[in-house]
């Protein structure tokens, strides 16, 4: 199906939908190639609306019958719906669609997986399941019937009656047709229950195919967590007697909050410790929870139009992130954040698909479920109770559950709450919301008899959507240390609003050494002028975990900068800093493990390029090779300790004690294993119990060039569990050198098992390629080109998934000619192709550039 010429939507735009809905009930009659909807609604006009036009969407239907009150009409049908004469009264429309589920390759709508029906609606994939007023501004009750021969038929809500072959379901909540879900199939449920504070029972379901019951007990645990947890800290609680978590193995994103029937990716909720590392348990429980607070955030207050997306999706993030930094160590959660905002945030926020945390425009929204949206839509609202102070921000959230509740809302309800609260003007504020681009923060000292200036600039560099930056509200946390190693202020949160502004700290004794930004108080690149003896100074002693962090990666990233421009050899100073931090018995383990790592290759040919210098990926990759050679020859000593003391010998538990452990020893492995000749490895490998051990010998094994074996028998071990292979694909091109890298990727997609039509499977490979700075990078442009043929094959059956991964190619202009012009000959090849998604079209269109 050709896609419509390309159509941009502004949110300048928005108009209210002419009509009110008053009930929805929706009858399936499922069949794998000719399922059948009926559809009856029941409208009246708007009073609000000025536009009375009876549009609904609807796309790849094939109508059967429609009705009016009764009476059957003729719609005008379109590429994009239907328009139909309608009385300026209230009336009831009654539409029959057939839909194909097994050729629904795009997983949006409803479609098959594994012989079970699943859907996915958000944020436009109702209009693929029945004609509709799919936006999100439109709420109803939904009434449910499914009538098919699977012993599980579910649907949003609580039920209301079950007959063999023929479920109904009610769900009392208006919601938008984004939240529907529906699912049937051979599925067993794990089972659980949560009372609320105030005493309603609520039934809790996991429901996964045969065969992987064992796996549930971590996610069920995490749901009861985040249940108690969002009645504790944001006292709300669940609405429903019912919850429903379905696990699918094909699906496009994580997971998904549909009311009452959460659907997930099978590998965002199944766990066991013999298939599941330490990292994946957390991402499990941290997904789990995002869906789970949804309720709340996005559903019993969703979002008027999408280009308000970061109102549920920031603000979620933001959330879960609250849960996870309570449940297990904040310090060690800011630290990943941070890491992971810079991995996947800055560089759009620096490259052509910068856009504001709240668009103005789009043409496909499956384009703008982005790191700025999500992650950078959650620290504006980290920013935002720093300002205010925690008592407010817990008053304007409650203010904003009782003002909008079931309503669909926009960000400027959101500051509402804020100023009414506070009594603040957030008008300078919300340019967080309105402008692309990282601000860049650079501060100068200056000393005066006991007095300390600190003088600060903010700039934020022109992007194409934000042209003309205006300065920002920032936060700016700062602490000071003295000589001795002592706090002399605690943290104060300067509050910057001008392009250029001082701050005065008065009646110092000596000379304090700054702490600036500290918990990276805003999402800004800070430049400020310290010495590497100062750096090492707050590495050793700032009382601001994150900035103490921090210290460590700029000497490290100026290490390694020095080694790639100037051939010099790593920094013996930071090695001697780093290893009094790691040798540090007082400190956790997760932390240490932290301190361990370097900034990635990646992040480090953005440094580069924005010094100006262009970034070359072998080079880049020797320095960081040579950079962890040095740390192994010089905490030679101190390894095989590390390595053992914190090998955890007791039966395994997921939980921040026993990971953080295992994830100090195993970067110690991992050094140890370019001293040992990988024996360590290989031993722990031959005895490993759980897949964080198992994983982590192998990636090490890999590494060193002695995996054959080992890669050969984990195979045979888990051939037959999806998830694990998944990994075993993903570890051999994570870990394959530079050189080689497109051929590991060549021999996998191969394999007998390398199934690309399944995201989690295509991504596992071609993901990890693009993610591969040096290998995806090679100069011969092969890892380009291999991308784009894959790219290529996919975009036809799956678009979102396609559209995502060109994210791969937005850095290009980072990088010399001759890459630029393989890329860009990459490029034009995806794009000349014939009916080119328009997803995949937006990417890259924006991506080239003109
Ligand atoms: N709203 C979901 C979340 O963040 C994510 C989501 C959006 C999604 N669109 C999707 C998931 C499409 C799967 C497919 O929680
Ligand atoms: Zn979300």
């Amino acid at each position: 199906m050709r896609d419509a010429a390309p159509q941009t939507i502004y949110l300048a735009d928005y108009t209210p939908f002419g009509f009110i809905i008053d009930s929805v009930s929706l009858h399936f009659d499922l069949d794998p190639r000719k399922t059948r909807v009926k559809s009856r609604i029941a409208f009246r006009p708007n009073p609000d609306a000025t536009d009375n036009t009876f549009f609904l969407h609807g796309e790849n239907l094939n109508l059967i019958s429609a009705m009016i009150d009764g009476t059957p009409v003729t719609p005008k049908l379109t590429e994009a719906g239907l328009t139909c004469d309608v009385p300026d009264a209230p009336f009831v429309w009654e539409a029959e669609v057939e839909i194909d589920p097994t050729g629904n390759t795009a997983l949006e709508g409803l479609y098959m997986s594994n012989g079970m029906y699943c859907t996915q609606c958000e944020a436009e994939g109702f209009r693929k399941i029945t004609y509709y007023p799919d936006r999100p501004d439109v709420m109803a009750v939904f009434t449910v019937t499914i009538n098919g021969p699977h012993p599980v038929l579910l649907s949003n809500g609580n039920p209301v009656s079950a007959a063999e072959h023929v479920a109904e379901w009610h769900d009392p909540w208006p919601k938008p047709s984004y939240l529907f879900a529906l699912v049937a199939g051979d599925l067993v449920a794990h089972p659980g229950s949560f009372t609320t504070k105030s005493g309603r029972d609520v039934a809790l379901n996991l429901y996964v195919r045969p065969g992987d019951e064992g796996k549930c007990a971590f996610g069920m645990q995490a749901l009861k967590e985040s249940m108690k947890w969002d009645e504790d800290v944001y006292g709300r609680e669940y609405d429903l007697d019912l919850f429903n978590i379905v696990a699918v193995d094909d699906f496009n994103m994580g997971a998904m909050e549909n009311k009452g029937l959460n659907v997930f990716n099978s590998s965002a909720v199944l766990a066991s410790p013999e298939t599941s590392t330490d990292m994946n348990f957390e991402r499990i429980e941290a997904i789990i929870a995002h869906e789970y607070f949804h309720n709340w955030t996005g559903n019993r207050i969703t979002c008027r139009d999408w280009f308000q997306l970061c109102l549920k999706e920031g603000l979620t993030v933001f959330r879960d992130s609250q849960f996870t930094s309570d449940i297990r160590s904040a310090s060690v959660k800011r630290i990943s954040d941070v890491i992971d905002l810079r991995a996947r945030q800055f560089p759009e926020d620096q490259g052509p698909l910068a856009h504001p945390v709240r668009p103005e425009s789009f043409q496909e929204i499956n384009n703008f479920y982005t790191a700025t949206i999500y992650e950078k839509g959650a620290e504006v609202i980290g920013m935002l109770k720093l300002l205010v102070g925690d008592d407010a921000y817990a008053k304007a959230a409650t203010l904003y559950f009782d003002r909008h509740d079931g309503q669909a809302c926009t960000i400027e309800d959101w500051l509402r709450v804020f100023e009414d609260t506070t009594g603040r003007d957030l008008t300078q504020f919300k340019r967080w919301y309105g402008q692309a681009g990282t601000p860049h923060l650079s501060v100068t000292e200056a000393w005066d008899h006991g007095k300390l200036t600190l003088h600060f600039k903010q700039h934020t560099p022109p992007s194409a959507a934000t042209p003309d930056p205006q300065p920002q509200v920032l936060p700016i946390a700062v602490g000071l240390i003295d000589q001795d190693g002592d706090e002399v202020e605690e943290t104060n949160i300067l509050e910057m609003t001008q392009a250029e502004q001082s701050f005065v700290f008065d009646n110092l004794g000596t000379r304090p050494i700054v702490s600036i930004l500290r918990g990276f108080s805003a999402p800004v690149v800070l430049t400020q002028d310290l010495s590497d003896a100062d750096r090492a100074h707050l590495l050793a002693y700032d009382t601001d975990p994150f900035n103490r962090w921090e210290q460590g990666r700029i000497l490290a990233r100026s290490s390694l900068m020095a080694m790639i421009l100037e051939g010099k050899k790593p920094n013996k100073d930071w090695l001697k800093g780093i290893r009094a931090v790691i040798s540090d018995e007082h400190l956790d383990p997760a932390y240490r493990a932290l301190m361990l790592g370097l900034p990635s290759q990646s992040d480090l040919a953005r440094a580069l390029a924005e010094d100006g210098h262009t970034p070359d990926p072998d080079i880049i990759y020797a320095a960081v090779e040579a950079t962890r050679a040095a740390m192994a020859k010089s905490y030679a000593n101190l390894l095989p300790t590390l390595y053992r003391r914190h090998t955890v010998s007791e039966d395994y538990e997921p939980d921040a004690i026993q990971s953080g452990k295992r994830a100090l020893s195993n970067a110690a492995l991992s050094l140890l294993t370019r001293i040992d000749d990988a024996a360590a490895a290989q031993k722990q490998y031959d005895a490993a119990d759980n897949m964080t051990q198992q994983l982590s010998a192998l990636a090490n094994l890999i590494h060193a060039g002695k995996g054959s074996k080992a890669v050969q028998a984990f195979e045979a071990q888990w051939k037959d569990d999806r998830l694990v292979m998944d990994k075993w694909f993903g570890l051999q091109v994570m870990e394959a050198d530079p050189e080689e890298a497109h051929e590991v990727v060549e021999t996998l997609t191969k394999h007998a098992d390398f199934n690309w039509k399944n995201p989690n499977r295509f991504r596992s490979v071609l993901g990890a390629f693009a993610a591969h700075h040096g290998g995806f990078h090679h100069a011969s442009g092969a890892g380009y080109r291999l991308l784009a043929d894959w790219l290529i094959k996919l975009d036809p059956l799956n678009p979102q998934t396609t559209a995502r991964m060109c994210s791969a190619f937005q850095t290009w202009k980072r990088y010399d000619a001759d890459r630029q012009a393989l890329i860009k000959t990459e490029l034009d090849r995806i794009l000349a192709q014939p009916d080119l998604s328009r997803d995949t079209t937006e990417m890259l269109t924006r991506i080239r550039g003109a």
